[in-house]
């Protein structure tokens, strides 16, 4: 997305006043679903696997749940993906063919991939890998593998189908995919995406706080270990 006059002045507004605007991490995430991620981060501590948070923004729910993993002794890489540009122009033209409104459409362009390395190790939690790239011509092979739990966070119906259709063969049994902004009342439509992809991999549509959710078949037990 190319940044507007007005996008490079907060972005430069935002890089001078990180110090003070960053000392609590701010996760963009509504309470509700927030404590959803946190619990999907709780239940899958023990199933092997990379955390990968697809739309970071400026790290608030990176930094929270970084912490959180540390916090209850599990050592997992999490990885925060974005193109720390905003919105890619043609998904957006896209969405707001479909109803999305156009006052969102530089919601998150004034941000950068150094802004929010430095909000991240401000806030505690520099070992948050960053990957700035578009989901949707990201090479899967880029992906961590395998992953135990994603947050699916773009907002917009291309690139979450992009990334369900890339994280979904990675997961590890047990793992856990969430997908924000199912809800429509934003006006957003990742549910486009998320159903697109649950309609073609014959998976059932669940829905929790406005999240989608999707659950990989933890691995089956032998019957002798099952029965020991
Ligand atoms: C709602 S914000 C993410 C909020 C963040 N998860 C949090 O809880 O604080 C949506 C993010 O998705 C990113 N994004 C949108 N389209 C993308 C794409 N195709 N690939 C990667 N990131 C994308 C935007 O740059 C923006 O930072």
């Amino acid at each position: 997305m190319a940044k507007t006059t007005r996008d490079r002045l907060t972005y430069l507004r935002r890089r001078a006043l990180a110090r003070w605007l960053y000392r609590r991490p701010l996760s963009q995430l509504s309470p509700e679903r927030l404590y959803l991620w946190s619990q999907a981060l709780i239940e899958t501590a023990d199933v092997p696997g990379a955390v990968v948070e697809i739309g970071c923004a400026s790290g608030g729910t990176s930094a929270h749940c970084d912490r959180l993993l540390r916090n209850i002794g599990v050592s997992k890489p999490y990885v925060a993906i974005d193109t720390f540009d905003g919105f890619v122009p043609e998904q957006f033209d896209h969405d707001a063919e479909r109803g999305t409104p156009e006052a969102v459409r530089h919601g998150f362009a004034a941000s950068s991939q150094i802004l929010v390395r430095q909000i991240l190790k401000q806030l505690g939690a520099p070992d948050v890998e960053l990957v700035q790239a578009d989901i949707v011509t990201m090479a899967p092979q880029s992906l961590p593998s395998p992953i135990s739990a994603v947050l699916v966070d773009v907002d917009l119906s291309q690139p979450v189908y992009a990334a369900l259709r890339k994280v979904w063969p990675l997961m590890a049994p047990g793992g856990m995919v969430l997908v924000d902004d199912c809800d429509l009342r934003t006006g957003f439509r990742a549910r486009d995406g998320f159903q697109r992809f649950c309609a073609e991999f014959a998976l059932a549509e669940d829905y929790t706080y406005g999240m989608g959710v999707l659950r990989r078949e933890p691995a089956q037990t032998s019957t002798a270990h099952a029965s020991a």
